[in-house]
Parts: structure tokens; sequence; C-alpha cells
């Protein structure tokens, strides 16, 4: 039996597709990459004990997701280079692989590193999967890629690996992937990665966020974190001393300014992007911008923009297999 599997893990969230063991179906599973202490927290006859999702690296138990963020007095997370060499990071792939389900004689797993680090952390990658997938399976292949380039085999890809879109080989592909903390940009020309055109910033939908939660303090009196701000900004409206608050115009204002600071940064790289045949605009922090985002005329929101980086890691996965790549 063979197993095919793409994980992306992003600053904000990890995003991992493959099929279900059962059905064969596919599925994309999500989880916030959050990594804190572990916490017994206390329990009370009568009152509701909380589920908590934990992972254990060297007999160390960690809390993941939202348990982390709900019962850590500390989290581990960083955003520093070396993060792909810590604890916590590490922690983050042993989840994954167990939400994966990963158990099979044969193992494919895809995955990808920020533009920025990908050079001199590939290989640390590559070997800290296999250190954690190997007791899972008996053969195991592992590939890292450039991240925005699992978003351009979405499209060039199909489920099964084959290639079923051609043009896309022969054209000079544009590809802004907009992240949690980071946008990363990446330029294809004839399946070849233009060097000189990629460039990595530190501006993701947190940017955002974090303007509209001191707006929010500055209006009404509290400062919300990041992860209470991102479900007001889903709800339009945050809950104040017991009453709802609209928060409408304060998240068009600040997302209106993300969109032209992510414009005008892309634009530094790809002028006005005339000799790129198609730009894909792909990331969950895309599809947050959609209303706000006017990139170019050819630039187009790729489907399932959050998971499509995990999509065509998956979808290489099963090129791999069928021994064609
Ligand atoms: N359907 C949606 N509508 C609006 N926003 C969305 C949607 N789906 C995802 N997002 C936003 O996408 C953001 C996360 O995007 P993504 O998962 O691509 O980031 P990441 O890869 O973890 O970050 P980074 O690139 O910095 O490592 C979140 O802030 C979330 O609110
Ligand atoms: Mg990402």
């Amino acid at each position: 039996m063979t197993k095919s599997i793409g994980v992306d893990i992003g600053y904000g969230y990890t995003k991992i597709v493959t099929e279900d063991n059962g059905t064969g179906l596919r599925k994309p599973i999500l989880f916030r990459s959050i990594i804190g202490t572990y916490e017994k927290g206390i329990q009370v006859e009568g009152l509701k004990s909380p589920t908590k999702e934990i992972v254990s690296v060297a007999s160390q138990r960690f809390l993941v997701g939202c348990s982390a963020v709900k019962h850590s007095t500390r989290i581990l997370n960083s955003r520093e280079k070396g993060w792909i060499g810590s604890v916590a990071y590490k922690a983050l792939w042993g989840y994954a692989l167990r939400l994966a389900d990963c158990n099979s004689e044969n193992l494919l797993i895809v995955s990808g590193l920020p533009i920025n680090f990908y050079k001199t952390d590939k290989e640390k990658l590559s070997s800290l999967i296999k250190e954690i997938a190997k007791e899972y399976c008996l053969n195991l292949t592992v590939r890292v890629i450039p991240q925005p380039l699992g978003s351009f085999f979405s499209l060039f890809f199909d489920w099964s690996g084959k290639v079923v879109r051609e043009d896309m080989a022969h054209e000079k592909v544009g590809v802004l992937d907009i992240g949690y903390y980071t946008s990363d940009l990446i330029t294809i020309h004839e399946l070849e990665v233009v060097e000189k055109q990629t460039d990595s910033y530190e501006t993701g939908i947190s940017t955002a966020l974090e303007t509209i939660s001191r707006d929010i303090e500055a209006a009404y009196g509290m400062r919300p974190s990041l992860d209470h701000t991102a479900q007001a900004l889903e709800k339009g409206s945050i809950k104040v001393f017991g009453s709802e608050k609209d928060i409408k115009p304060i998240v068009q204002k600040r997302l209106t300014e993300l969109a032209q600071e992510i414009t005008a940064r892309a634009k530094t790289v790809w002028k006005n992007a005339a000799d790129i045949d198609r730009v894909l605009l792909t990331g969950g922090g895309a599809e947050a911008l959609k209303p706000y985002l006017n990139l170019f005329q050819h630039s187009f929101l790729i489907p399932e923009p959050q998971f499509s980086n995990a999509i065509g890691y998956y979808n290489l996965a099963r090129r791999l297999d069928g021994g064609k790549a």
C-alpha cells in the first residue's frame, strides 16, 4: 500500500492533504501552528473537562493548536532563523503526521519551505521528516520544494499526478502567496524558478490584525489577542462589556492598507508584470484580501487558496508515486 501526503507548515496554520485510509477520498486537515507548554488544568466534577490536543517529543508533552492558545502558559513558537531546528517545529511535524494517519508500507511526503530558507534548510527539513516518518512505514520518499511552488503544482497536476496544464510548462508564471505572518513571491519560467524574481517579506494577515486590535482598543477600551481579532474580523463585530460592536469600517480600512502594501512590494519585483503570462494569488491571506486586492489584470485567486500549497504537494507526491517524475 502507498500513501501520499502533502504537508504545508505555515507560521499561522498547518495544512495537510492526504487520502482517507478507509474511503480513499482526499481529505484536507487544518490546525493552528502553535505549540505551547503542557498544563494539566483544573478538572471539576460537573464541569466539562477540556479536550486537549497533545503531542510528545522526546517524551516531553506539549499542547497544540487551539488547546495551546487556550491553556498553555507559554507558547514556544518563533519565527527566527533556526525555527526548523526547534523542538516546537518538530512537535508540529509529529502532530501533523499523526493526524495524517500515515501508517503505510510505502509513504510519500512532499512539503515546502519559505523561499528565503529554501537553500539553507532544505536538507535539514528533509532529514527531520525522515526521522519522524520512518517509524510509520517501510519505504519512505521525501521531497522539499519552495512553498509557493505547491500552488503552481495544484493547477499543473491533477489529483492523480497527471499533467493537466501543459500550457503552464511553457509560460512565465508569477505566484504571490499571502500568509499569516509572511508573503512569498516566486516566478516560474518554463518550469524553472527565476531566482532574481523571488521575494519574501514579513507582511501578512497578522500585520492587519495588529493594527485592527490597536484600533479596537482605542475605540472600545479592550485590546483583543490576534486570534480573538481574527474571529472578530470574520464576524464583523466584537463583544465588549457584553455588547456587540461593529468593526467593519476598521477592518475595511486596515485590509485596504495591507492590500496596498502587498501590491507595492509585488510591483517592485514584477513592475507591471507585462512579461508574465499569469499571476496566481494564493494563501489564506489572498482569500481574506480578495475584495481589496486588485493587483494586475491577469492576476487571479486560485481555488482553495489556503490549501493550495498542500494540494500541490499532494499532487506532486502522486506524480512521484507513478514514477513519472
Ligand atoms: N475563507 C477565508 N476567508 C477569509 N480569510 C481566510 C479564509 N481562509 C483563510 N483565511 C485567512 O488566512 C490566513 C492564514 O493563511 P495561511 O494559512 O495561508 O497562512 P500561513 O501559511 O500559516 O502563514 P505564513 O505564510 O506566514 O507561514 C488567516 O489569517 C485566515 O484568517
Ligand atoms: Mg503559507
